[in-house]
């Protein structure tokens, strides 16, 4: 998988049980994988269609550094299939947690928001 963002969990990231706002994690997850996805299709014109089931494996905590992995699975005529994982990383013994992953789906779309095709070559 490639690293695509690495996010610092604040203090004002955080939901009323001490951990990571759930729908913080999610925003970060589709703008790494909105990057990702822009860049397969060389293009800014990409939107979110899908984001399949999302699974909170372990709590993130203030301070807490969140790596945002990707990996391409499949490239369609207009969508691009992505798999996300988030994981903490501990500097100190260079060990990595998968806190949270998910699979989503983009469409490249042209000016008026309607599906247009990848451009493939090269
Ligand atoms: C994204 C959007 C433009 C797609 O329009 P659409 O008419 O549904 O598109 P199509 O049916 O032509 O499908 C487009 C692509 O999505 C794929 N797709 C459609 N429904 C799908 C689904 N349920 N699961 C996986 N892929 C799907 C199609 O297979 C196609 O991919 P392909 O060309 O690579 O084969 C439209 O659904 C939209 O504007 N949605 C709102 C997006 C948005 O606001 N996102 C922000 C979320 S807050």
């Amino acid at each position: 998988m490639k690293l695509i963002s690495t996010n610092i969990c604040k203090t004002s990231d955080i939901g009323v049980n001490d951990n990571l706002f759930g729908g913080t994690m999610l925003s970060w997850l589709d703008e790494a994988g909105g990057i990702m996805a822009s860049c397969v299709c060389r293009s800014n014109n990409v939107i979110t269609l899908k984001m399949e089931e999302v699974l909170f494996k372990k709590p993130v905590k203030v301070k807490d550094l969140v790596r945002i992995y990707c990996r391409v699975d499949h490239v369609g005529n207009t969508s691009v299939s992505l798999s996300l994982e988030a994981r903490t990383v501990n500097l100190i013994k260079t060990t990595e947690d998968l806190v949270c992953s998910t699979c989503v789906v983009y469409v490249h779309v042209d000016e008026d928001g309607r599906p247009k095709s990848i451009n493939k070559t090269n």
